[in-house]
């Protein structure tokens, strides 16, 4: 019996991509960049399966070239990428990558909170710029303190509950907003659940740990951004399009807050003109807060044990739209 047909739209890491060359017939994309959408068209007209990654636009038009495509096994947790209802419309399956990840994010959201707050970056080009001319001076480089501070957790599901537990370690008062109360949360770490304004007006730190769906898209909008203290930081490893990017530009040019660390932008990559990245107060990174050797194999792993669940007829473990599955029982 001939294998299933999988494309894989990058070089994973091996520890996922070699069960996928064992178990099915398979192509890899070589690039570093994604394949452009048509040829991936091209590439996937006879596929069974679809490894992607968050960069690869999957819509309607991409389902409509791929007669025989099964299921679309994403290596990211998020998948705001993928038309998801139009996946299931058409009875594709779609798994993403949680859990795994969800430390290493977790542990990036504070290098940014971190490195923004005590001007790591700026200290470092300082130093290598031949700026520190001066041993030591009382007012060089001035951050805000970490410890006891109050952090706004925006999203308390899996990372950002990951985010608040550190929190704890700096003796911060933790504050979260989340469509639903995260009771452990409040119990073991004194989290307290407040609305977004609320959360603003009072956090030290907000950090944004939310998918990007409707509700979420530009949620920290002008209006938002000015109720925060002008002494707080806004740090996001989300998704770029949570922030409305020119509003965040004001907000900080204009000091109505005092710093921003942001691992994901609206555009990626973002444009090296953007003019966030003239500003000193700010930290930046390259959509990197899940990459770490470890995550990104256990990553890749997951991806190939989605795909082959899903062709030995079992139900994959991380199944994305479990309506697949009643539209199937109907059919
Ligand atoms: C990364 O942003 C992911 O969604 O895994």
């Amino acid at each position: 019996m001939s294998k299933p047909k999988v494309y894989v739209t990058r070089e994973i890491p091996e520890r996922g991509l070699k069960i996928i060359k064992e178990r099915f017939d398979v192509e890899v994309w070589p690039g570093y960049a994604p394949p452009s959408k048509e040829v991936m068209m091209k590439k996937i007209r006879d596929v069974d399966a679809l490894a992607s990654l968050l960069s690869d636009e999957i819509d309607a038009e991409v389902f409509d070239a791929a007669s025989k495509l099964k299921i679309v096994a994403q290596l990211a947790v998020g998948f705001d990428n993928i038309d998801v209802k139009e996946a299931t419309r058409r009875g594709i399956y779609v798994t993403n990558t949680p859990e795994v990840l969800t430390e290493t994010t977790a542990d990036f959201a504070w290098a940014l909170l971190l490195s923004v707050a005590r001007r790591v970056v700026e200290a470092d080009k300082y130093v290598r710029t031949g700026r520190w001319r001066v041993g030591w001076h009382p007012g060089m480089l001035t951050g805000r303190d970490v410890y006891c501070a109050t952090i706004g957790i925006v999203g308390a599901g899996r990372i950002g509950s990951a985010v608040a537990r550190r929190a704890r370690g700096f003796n911060m008062e933790i504050l979260y907003c989340d469509i639903v109360p995260r009771v452990e949360l409040e119990q073991e770490l004194g989290a307290k659940r407040v609305d977004l304004d609320v959360l603003l007006r009072k956090s030290d730190f907000v950090t944004l740990h939310v998918p990007l769906i409707n509700q979420t898209y530009h949620m920290m909008n002008e209006e938002k951004l000015r109720l925060m203290k002008k002494t707080a930081y806004l740090i996001n490893n989300s998704r770029g399009a949570v922030i409305d990017e020119k509003a965040l530009y004001c907000a900080l040019k204009e000091g109505w807050i005092a710093g921003a660390g942001l691992d994901v932008f609206e555009l990626e990559p973002t444009v090296t003109d953007n003019p966030l990245l003239k500003l000193d107060n700010i930290v930046v990174a390259p959509h990197i807060s899940s990459s770490s050797y470890e995550t990104r194999s256990r990553m890749a792993k997951i991806v190939a044990d989605n795909l082959v669940a899903f062709f030995e007829k079992r139900v994959p473990p991380n199944l994305v739209n479990l309506e697949v599955l009643k539209r199937q029982k109907q059919s």
